[in-house]
């Protein structure tokens, strides 16, 4: 807002950073990760494959939060609540022993890692009916009534002055140029593979090179963008027939 932008560019913009699985795309990462995961029995591989680093635990660990989201807390009980009327979603009874599971080990533990917000939000938007590609974006319409209060704030502020966001570089200095095609590629966060549970179809999830790799590869691979592997991967997940275009 601090640019003076629209309000719709500001929450456009607002929602884009929201996208990523580490923030709000982690309720369509976490239904991903349960469905993955499939048994109850799969879950302390997976427990151990998280403390090697080799997975993430999907809908824990927050960046403010360093115990129990209360958001957590209330969507828990409001899972029960749509249970009662749309009947029980098999997912959570893999996410309560996840849940369990974590909760007293000791890397989640000393990490100070707990369920958050999107960790049952996903099952209560699955069992509403909502395609898994939607939830982002079902988290995004009631935010925006605080990205707008943001806006009107900064706007309204008499001393407002554009944002300078200022980072100090802590990198190497002093150093020589070295042409593209002699570099070497920088392993991302010390060679942890972080698996982004992307959609049949979308690719842009996919932050690491390496697709979901749980024992023999549970997630479906991601389509290459042929147009029919394309469409059956929609038609997976929005659970509808796509019909051809005529234009
Ligand atoms: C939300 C999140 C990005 C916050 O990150 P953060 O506060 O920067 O956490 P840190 O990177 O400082 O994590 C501290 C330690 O816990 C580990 N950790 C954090 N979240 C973890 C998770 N979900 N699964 C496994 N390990 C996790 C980190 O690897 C780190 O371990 P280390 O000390 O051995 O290096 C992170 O917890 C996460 O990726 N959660 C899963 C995605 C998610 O649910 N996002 C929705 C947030 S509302």
């Amino acid at each position: 807002a601090s640019t003076l932008v629209d309000p719709y560019t500001a929450c456009a913009g607002s929602a884009g950073a929201l996208y990523g699985p580490l923030h709000g795309g982690g309720n369509e990462a976490v239904l991903r990760m349960l469905e993955a995961i499939g048994t109850i029995e799969n879950i302390p591989k997976f427990i151990e494959q998280v403390k090697q680093k080799k997975q993430r635990l999907m809908g824990f660990g927050h960046r403010v939060y360093k115990s129990y989201d209360p958001r957590a807390k209330i969507l828990k009980t409001v899972t029960m609540e749509i249970f009662a009327l749309l009947g029980k979603n098999p997912l959570m009874q893999i996410a309560t022993e996840l849940e369990r599971l974590a909760l007293s080990d000791s890397y989640f533990i000393e990490r100070q890692l707990y369920p958050n917000v999107d960790f049952y939000s996903g099952i209560i938007y699955k069992s509403m009916g909502f395609p898994t590609d939607m939830f982002p974006v079902l988290f995004s319409i009631p935010r925006a009534a605080g990205w707008l209060a943001h806006w009107v704030e900064e706007l309204a502020d008499p001393e407002l002055r554009i944002f300078r966001p200022r980072q100090i570089y802590m990198g190497r200095r002093n150093m020589n140029y070295v042409p593209m095609d002699a570099r070497q590629v920088q392993q991302h966060n010390s060679g942890e593979k972080l698996s982004s549970f992307s959609s049949g179809f979308d690719r842009r999830r996919d932050v690491s090179e390496e697709l979901f790799n749980f024992e023999d590869g549970a997630i479906p691979k991601t389509a290459t963008g042929s147009k029919s592997q394309l469409s059956a991967s929609i038609e997976q997940s929005f659970g509808e027939k796509i019909s051809p275009q005529s234009h």
